[in-house]
């Protein structure tokens, strides 16, 4: 019986997603003789119907794309914004998935993703995912894809960045993604040889920033490059935003509590432009000028490297291997060599920090980066 295989991309794009649904589609189709159909834009491409044939032909020259031929989006099956309301669309998505006879759903994506298939495969759905984010914060797997281009980009930003700050005598601030975890403002931080590394893991205090870019001046070196992770935080703010959280939970009164909600809220605003802010500090506390660069969406875009192409065809072709054994309800990870299917349920709602005693954390360390605690 040929088994008929869907692929779907959820979540924020990223390289190597094409290189996944080609090696993916070549094997399902070519190596096992299996039906392919994308559909697009997600979840929301998904329940609204919206389909692309993954043949030969459309199949061809995306290895080395970056993006995702099939789109993408954030929405998410049981709430989803339609007509101007968020409603539950799973039913849909259930009838969508019987009236294409299919035999499993394919989702690549991050965190999020992980998720919302894991409640479809709770719905009863053959569903088999695969890792992808350039946060390299899924858990169960070595590696996800889209993390080492972003690596790159990042570390050759920094690289860049060192010679406009040694030639200006500036603190350079460079803001690399990774909202909760600090993979990627680490590894690039390290190879890029940044002064000082900040990432959400690990709060930081402004003044001992302060005194190694200082330290440096003392030795000559007029300049300094800050990594900062978009989701770093000081422990100043961890502070603040805990108070703020336990007098939202415990305030009693509805006026009281409008006005912790609204401090809480002003908070995370101002938590939002926090590279700006810690550019500003450091250069009052340091009397040297600061400039900030942030490297945003440049990080998820172009081209993926050959080690995400490769992972990425590795994962897509065990993915294929999974679906001929009907093994469902599983992400195909990432461990060393080799790929391992691992329960959905044990990967959803869980996120891969950067552990305090990671050994890239010590080696930050050891080589005299200042980590901000
Ligand atoms: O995909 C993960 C990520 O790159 C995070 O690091 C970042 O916070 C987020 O995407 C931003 O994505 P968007 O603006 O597309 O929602």
């Amino acid at each position: 019986m040929t088994k008929f295989v869907g692929v779907l991309t959820s979540g924020g794009d990223c390289p190597g997603l094409n290189a996944a649904i080609r090696g993916v589609g070549k094997a399902a189709l070519g190596f096992y003789g299996m039906q392919v159909i994308g559909f697009l834009d997600g979840f929301r491409g998904f329940m609204e119907n919206r389909t692309m044939e993954l043949d030969g032909e459309t199949m061809s020259g995306i290895l080395t794309q970056g993006g995702t031929i099939l789109g993408t989006s954030r929405d998410k099956p049981h709430r989803m914004p339609v007509g101007g309301k968020v409603i539950d669309v799973t039913d849909v998505i259930v009838d969508n998935y019987h009236k294409h006879h299919l035999d499993v759903l394919v989702c690549l994506g991050g965190g999020g993703t992980q998720k919302n298939a894991h409640r479809l495969a709770q719905r009863g759905l053959n569903i088999i995912t695969m890792p992808k984010t350039i946060d390299n914060d899924v858990i169960l797997t070595d590696v996800t894809f889209g993390f080492d281009t972003a690596l790159s980009v990042a570390t050759e930003a920094i690289d860049r960045l060192h010679s406009t700050a040694h030639s200006h005598h500036r603190i350079i601030v460079v803001e690399i993604m990774g909202n909760k975890v600090g993979w990627l403002a680490l590894g690039a931080g390290i190879a890029g040889g940044a002064d000082a590394i900040l990432i959400p893991e690990i709060p930081y205090d402004v003044e001992s920033i302060a005194d190694a870019i200082r330290s440096r001046s003392h030795r000559g070196k007029r300049f300094s490059l800050v990594a900062v992770a978009e989701g770093a935080i000081s422990k100043q703010d961890v502070q603040a935003m805990r108070a703020a959280e336990e007098k939202v939970a415990k305030t009693k009164s509805r006026g009281a509590q409008v006005n912790a909600e609204a401090e809480l809220t002003h908070l995370e605003a101002q938590h939002a432009g926090n590279t700006m802010r810690l550019a500003k500090q450091l250069e009052k506390l340091t009397g040297l000028e600061s400039r900030v660069t942030i490297l945003g969406y440049l990080q998820r875009g172009g081209t993926p490297s050959a080690a995400d192409r490769l992972l990425a065809t590795r994962l897509g072709t065990a993915c294929a291997d999974l679906i001929n054994k009907s093994r469902y309800g599983v992400m195909v990870a990432a461990r060393a060599d080799v790929t391992k299917p691992v329960p959905l349920e044990d990967v959803a709602r869980k996120l891969k920090f950067v552990p305090p005693d990671h050994p890239w954390v010590g080696t930050a360390r050891r080589v005299g980066t200042c980590l901000g605690d």
